[in-house]
């Protein structure tokens, strides 16, 4: 079994018969999981349409407008902004090629995280690394991955509003920094921070979005996806989606 056969099983997902010159209207998933699984729809329904491009780099969005990829890190590393970093042994600022064309965005780091201080390590971060191969993508080539909050929240409780405030302008940084072409963001928290409000995620997921001009795809967090697999085929359609957004930014 290649990579890619052992990733798509991973997402329940394989076979996966894709045709020659296969376009997205084409890829027909048959899906092989013991359980039953719904049938995501038909991903010609999902309308491919980039966001308006910037004719410019938007301007900083960040308080840390000045600031370089090294001296970010070490004011990552020495926060003590919110009540956050006082419950968790390091701060995990992100991992990957700080020049990637794929950002993956997800919600804050867990237990293993907070140990190996590298962002989706454990269950959910093996999840991940299937995802993106099935994209024949591997993290730390052309991909970063960072989360909305660098400390682990006790018991892995969602972040709260006033510790994503905090520390929300430390991924704005991030991201004008690496320039992705792409941003996916990993579930609601991800979601609603990138996009400054909030919706269900059933809503924002199948589309392209905008973050100040690069486009942003929305879909479930791996950890969901984990207690929901049924969820997988739809969280394939939103990977086929990038991908194809992502040919579409390559040219
Ligand atoms: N979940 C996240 O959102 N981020 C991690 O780094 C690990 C699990």
């Amino acid at each position: 079994m290649n990579l890619n056969e052992a990733a798509l099983r991973e997402l329940n997902l394989y076979p996966l018969w894709v045709p020659r010159e296969a376009s997205l209207a084409q890829v027909e998933v048959a899906l092989s999981a013991p359980t039953p699984i719904e049938i995501a729809p038909r991903v010609e329904s999902v309308a491919l349409s980039l966001p308006p491009q910037p004719s410019a780099v938007p301007e900083s969005v960040s308080a840390h407008a000045n600031l370089g990829w090294d001296e970010l890190q070490g004011l990552v590393r020495d926060c003590r902004a919110c009540k956050l970093r006082a419950g968790c042994t390091q701060t995990v600022f992100g991992v990957g090629d700080p020049q990637a064309d794929w950002l993956f965005v997800g919600e804050g780091p867990g237990v293993e995280e907070d140990v190996r201080g590298e962002p989706f390590v454990g269950q959910a971060g093996r999840l991940l690394d299937n995802m993106l191969a099935a994209l024949k993508l591997k993290r730390g080539d052309d991909v970063y991955i960072g989360n909305v909050v660098k400390c682990r929240p006790p018991g892995n409780r969602t972040p709260e509003a006033d510790e994503i405030g905090c520390c929300l302008p430390y991924l704005q940084r991030q991201i004008e920094l690496i320039q992705p072409k792409l941003i996916v963001a990993l579930g609601k928290t991800a979601a609603t921070a990138l996009l400054g409000r909030e919706a269900s995620l059933a809503s924002l997921r199948g589309s392209l979005h905008d973050y100040r001009g690069t486009p942003l795809l929305i879909t479930y967090h791996p950890a969901y996806l984990l207690r929901s697999p049924t969820e997988k085929a739809k969280a394939w359609q939103d990977l086929c989606l990038a991908r194809d957004a992502m040919k579409a930014r390559k040219g």
